[in-house]
């Protein structure tokens, strides 16, 4: 196996490479061709590598790849789970070679989705391919490749709703997440939810001289800031009422584990350009990141922004706001408590709309099952050192879906790096954790069906 993913790792590379200079940005109508082009090449490669049962299923979106290998309806099956779309690659002046040219620069591959997640998914695609022409794939396999991760996943939630027979499986596999170092691998076993919202404040029915009006209306854009501002009292926690009231606590023994991971604040900071950290009083860097819920301003927009200066007082201002979940908090739940309170504090001077968007539920997934023992050896063999399990800030709405709707778990086995970049410019993926993951994704398989014997 090791010979063939030898003799095969400059082809699986440019293979990557040819993906990655798809621009499959899920968010902007205008790269629709070409988010259905990279559903297609995925299909393809799937469908190469002997995968049976490939197509693109259509949705009211982006469409999904399916293919399947089932080799023995007695032994379990494991379903692999990734996208192939990506986020926009804006501000393109921020990249130091663009987004969709893919280069390898010092061991590391630089472009859109180079981790998130188009390579992180094609190592599936490429062990898959290893195992069959090796003949050691030990189990059935599914693929679940969708196109709309990045814009929060609402269609595949309906496939997975109205497919549960074709999808069918034993466990979930997902690398679509990090670790916390290349000499310290990690497996994620959490991930945040998510209520995703705009609001909307209007002030004057136009935008006004703010000579003549100006300190007699009000300012939709000072309001919206002062609201904004209130959200987070002085100990950085989040004032909405009842925001806090499911959160679940770890204790005293979960805390001083999560202590355990090696994590540098200095190290942390300098990678930033940070002066000090910031956040909830009372917890850690790690826990902030990871086990607590949060609010944040996405973006923030109003007025004049042009060149020069206009003096205007603005007739409205908008903002975009995430909350990160954690359990047992829901979306609904939450979405609803900010609706609620965010229109109470707003002063009568102004009209405040909250528009939702997108949610999704947090979810912790098992360490004690046979699937985390099985990515745990496979890992500890590639790497030479046990991975330990870490709860990540991110969000993968549909894992917790998985476990509602499928009633399965998911073992999320990333490869990527913090100082990858993902979503930001210059987004890369090292060459060795490309071919780290093609390596230890097949021993996954190999361990999971002896343990499953
Ligand atoms: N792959 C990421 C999520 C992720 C990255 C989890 C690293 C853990 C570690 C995923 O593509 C993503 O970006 N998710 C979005 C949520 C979605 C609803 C847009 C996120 O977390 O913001
Ligand atoms: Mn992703
Ligand atoms: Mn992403």
């Amino acid at each position: 196996m090791n010979q063939y993913i030898a003799d095969n790792k400059d082809r699986f590379i440019n293979e990557l490479l040819d993906m990655l200079r798809i621009p499959s940005v899920s968010a902007d109508p205008k790269f629709k061709q070409d988010v259905i082009r990279t559903a297609e090449f995925v299909a393809e490669k799937l469908r190469q590598a002997g995968a049976d049962n490939v197509a693109l299923c259509e949705t009211a979106g982006y469409p999904i790849v399916y293919g399947d290998k089932i080799i023995d309806p007695s032994l379990p099956t494991v379903l692999v789970y990734g996208h192939y779309d990506v986020q926009p690659a804006d501000p393109y002046e921020l990249w130091h070679s663009p987004p969709f040219e893919p280069v390898i620069k010092d061991g590391k591959i630089y472009a859109r989705g180079a981790c998130d997640d188009k390579g992180q998914m094609y190592m599936h695609v490429k062990a898959f391919e290893v195992m069959m022409e090796n003949n050691i794939l030990p189990c059935n396999v599914k693929f679940m490749i969708e196109g709309e991760e990045e814009v929060g996943s609402e269609n595949l939630a309906t496939f997975v709703k109205g497919n549960k027979e074709k999808l069918s499986a034993d466990v979930i596999l997902i690398s679509d997440t990090g670790m916390l170092g290349n000499d310290t691998p990690s497996i994620t076993t959490g991930l945040r939810g998510m209520s995703y919202l705009e609001v909307e404040v209007t002030g004057p029915n136009r935008d006004l001289h703010s000579g003549l009006y100006g300190g007699a209306v009000a300012n939709p854009i000072n309001i919206l800031c002062q609201m904004i501002a209130s959200l987070h009292d002085e100990h950085n926690h989040i004032t909405i009422p009842g925001f806090y009231d499911n959160v679940q606590e770890l204790s005293q023994e979960e805390r001083a584990e999560m202590a355990r991971a090696p994590f540098d604040l200095e190290k942390y900071k300098k990678a930033l350009d940070l002066s000090d950290v910031h956040g909830e009083e009372g917890y850690s860097t790690m826990e902030r990141n990871s086990i607590r819920p949060t609010l944040d301003v996405n973006g923030i927009w109003g007025g004049y922004t042009g060149e020069g200066a206009k003096t205007v007082i603005p007739s409205k201002a908008f903002a975009k706001i995430s909350m990160r979940l954690v359990p047992n908090q829901t979306s609904a739940e939450i979405t609803e408590k900010f609706q609620k309170h965010f229109v109470s504090i707003a002063p009568k001077s102004v009209k405040v709309v909250v528009k939702p968007h997108h949610g999704g539920e947090p979810v912790v997934t098992p360490t004690d099952s046979i699937a985390y023992q099985a990515a745990s050896r496979a890992y500890e063999e590639t790497f030479g050192v046990k991975p330990v399990p870490v709860r990540s800030g991110g969000s993968i709405p549909i894992v917790a879906m998985f476990k509602s709707e499928l009633g399965l778990d998911s073992v999320l086995m990333g490869f990527g790096l913090d100082s990858d970049a993902i979503h930001s410019p210059n987004e890369n993926f090292g060459v060795f954790n490309f071919m780290k993951g093609i390596e230890t994704i097949p021993l996954f398989y190999r361990y999971y069906a002896e343990m499953n014997k």
